[in-house]
């Protein structure tokens, strides 16, 4: 099946670098599952941009670089910063409700910044922007929205009949999750936007799909991976014993929410960041994860509280709907008592290296969004910059293909996937079970405090199931599982790699036989 471009990925960057693109060119948008079920549609806080007349890019500039230690590319931090105004009116003028303050969007606040910059819908952002942006491709005939096919491997120079050297890449295999058949779609241009990989770790705010299959894809493909040690955790998921992954939006904090020792402890009832940082609650998100993290640990608790119950009840439910009714369901009152929170993994700021066009090091091949290092976020990311980024680079790649449409190379004539492995496989148990020691390895050996014998036995056990994971790859037919297993692996690999070669601590990766930052340490770049 031949379109002029493929986007694996119907999230935030897809789906923008595919209005752009259906201007001029026929596309095609691939999802794993549904075509809401990546993070775009789970995001609570908003979108950052600077809009308020007190506010500078210089500022914005300035919370993105501290927040990220230093080590985001300076360009691309102001690229996108500059840009977000119009990135915002894009998305009002598709139908974005933003929250209004008489005449002007509503701008709330989140850790690391220094001034109310958040454009918001209520607290269910994400899912506003998912649906309009959803509504806007279907609108356009020039798109092609397929969900329930899960990309399995680039089609680069090996798959073309007779190979051209180009060391191109001309679109993807994908598994047809409703008939098990596998898909060869191609095009003179693929955009990976498939999400982040936060699904490598036991506890995560990230849907079940963010099993990093664009980062494992390209790795494979040859392009180059930068950073994957900087996984990180927001410090406020919910704790609870039915609902393990719901995030409590920073923006809680934002609005004087507090975080406290629970009662019946040393120190229960009382505030502890004042202690850890001058920003307090509202310190970088870091810093915030690895002081809960500390409490956790210290006091032996099981979770820590979030008290925003001092603010006026009507003002929490207001700002907060959709958390008060999840919360009400689940029989906490947050307007009356303290929410119990744990840190869980929430971002893989790390990814698929790109330039300011969103092209990788692969010709035919761009990223964009949470699958891909921009440069952005260096190590660590600011809150709400991470949709921000999806608008910008999702524009940015669209616009570089249509500008150089003319110089990308055709199609060749491509193989066919091979069928020869026609056998189901009789042992799926052991797919679960190899997934959930991936996620439990790295939870416990590579999760917010490191060492460098923690992360050489996750190396160890990596290492032990690549073998047979490889093996099981080769002789049975290919599910979804077996895909994403594959993916989790190859990614969790990255990670552990990049965290070994870091020797310093630095915004998300603390490796305490490393403590210190090194100045002249910079990006971890990983070449296949
Ligand atoms: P996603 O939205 O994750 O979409 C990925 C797409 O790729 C999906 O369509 C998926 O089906 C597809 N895909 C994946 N693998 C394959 C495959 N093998 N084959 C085919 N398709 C595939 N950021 C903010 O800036 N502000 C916030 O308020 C905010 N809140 C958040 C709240 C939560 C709970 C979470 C988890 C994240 C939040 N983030 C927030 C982060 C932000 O939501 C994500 O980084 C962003 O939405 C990523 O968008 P994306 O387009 O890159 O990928
Ligand atoms: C949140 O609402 O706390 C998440 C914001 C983000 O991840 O940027």
């Amino acid at each position: 099946m031949k379109y002029d471009v493929i986007i694996i990925g119907s999230g935030a960057a897809g789906l923008t670098a595919a209005i752009s693109l259906a201007e001029k060119h026929s596309v095609l948008v691939l999802a794993k599952g549904s075509l809401t079920g990546g993070s775009t549609a789970w995001a609570q806080g908003g979108i950052a941009a600077v809009l308020d007349a007190g506010d500078t890019f210089d500022n914005h500039i300035e919370d993105t670089m501290v927040a990220g230690s230093g080590l985001n590319r300076r360009e691309t931090v102001e690229f996108v910063i500059e840009n977000a105004p119009e990135a915002i009116e894009r998305l009002v003028q598709m139908g974005v409700p933003f929250n209004k303050d008489a005449d002007a969007l509503h701008l709330t606040r989140e850790g690391g910044h220094s001034h109310r910059r958040i454009v918001h819908v209520d607290d269910a952002t994400g899912w506003a922007v998912q649906e309009a942006l959803l509504n806007t491709a279907r609108a356009n005939p020039n798109i092609t929205l397929q969900p329930h096919r899960a990309a399995i491997d680039l089609i680069t120079g090996k798959h073309e009949e007779k190979f051209s050297g180009a060391g191109h890449i001309w679109g993807v295999y994908a598994l047809n999750q409703k008939n098990g058949k596998v898909e060869t779609y191609t095009a003179k241009a693929t955009i990976l936007a498939s999400g982040g990989a936060g699904r490598c770790y036991l506890f995560s705010t990230a849907p079940r799909g963010a099993t990093g299959d664009g980062i494992a894809m390209a790795w494979r493909a040859g392009a180059r991976i930068a950073n994957m040690e900087m996984m990180q955790f927001h410090p406020t998921c919910l704790y609870n014993h039915e609902v393990k992954n719901f995030l409590i939006t920073e923006a809680v904090r934002g609005e004087g929410g507090h975080l406290k020792i629970p009662d019946g402890y040393p120190g229960g009832g009382t505030r502890y960041m004042p202690a850890v940082d001058k920003r307090k609650e509202l310190a970088p998100r870091d810093i915030v994860a690895r002081a809960n993290d500390h409490e956790i640990k210290r006091l032996g608790l099981d979770y820590v509280h979030l008290d925003i119950s001092h603010q006026n009840a009507d003002f929490v439910r207001r700002h907060f709907p959709n958390i008060y009714d999840k919360l009400i369901g689940l029989g906490i009152d947050m307007t009356k008592e303290p929410i119990p929170v744990v840190p869980a993994q929430h971002y893989t700021c790390g990814g698929v290296l790109i330039d300011l066009n969103g092209r990788t090091d692969l010709p035919g091949l761009y990223a964009a969004g949470e699958v891909s290092e921009s440069g952005l976020h260096g190590a660590n990311r600011l809150a709400s910059n991470s949709l921000l980024e999806c608008f910008v680079f999702g524009e940015a790649a669209a616009r570089d293909i249509i500008e150089r449409w003319e110089i990308l190379e055709d199609v060749p004539a491509i193989r066919p996937w091979d069928e020869s492995r026609v056998t189901d496989s009789d042992e799926e148990v052991i797919i679960k079970q190899n997934w959930t020691e991936i996620r439990r390895f790295m939870w416990n050996y590579v999760g917010i405090v490191r060492t460098t014998k923690r992360l050489e036995r996750a190396q160890n056990r990596i290492e032990l199931l690549k073998q047979e994971i490889a093996d099981y790859y080769a002789n049975f037919r290919v599910t979804t599982d077996l895909i994403e297993l594959r993916n989790l692996l190859q990614t969790s690999e990255l990670i552990v790699r990049s965290a070994l070669e870091r020797k310093e601590s630095r915004g998300l990766h603390f490796n305490t036989d490393y403590p210190n930052v090194i100045a002249q340490v910079r990006d971890t770049i990983l070449v296949p």
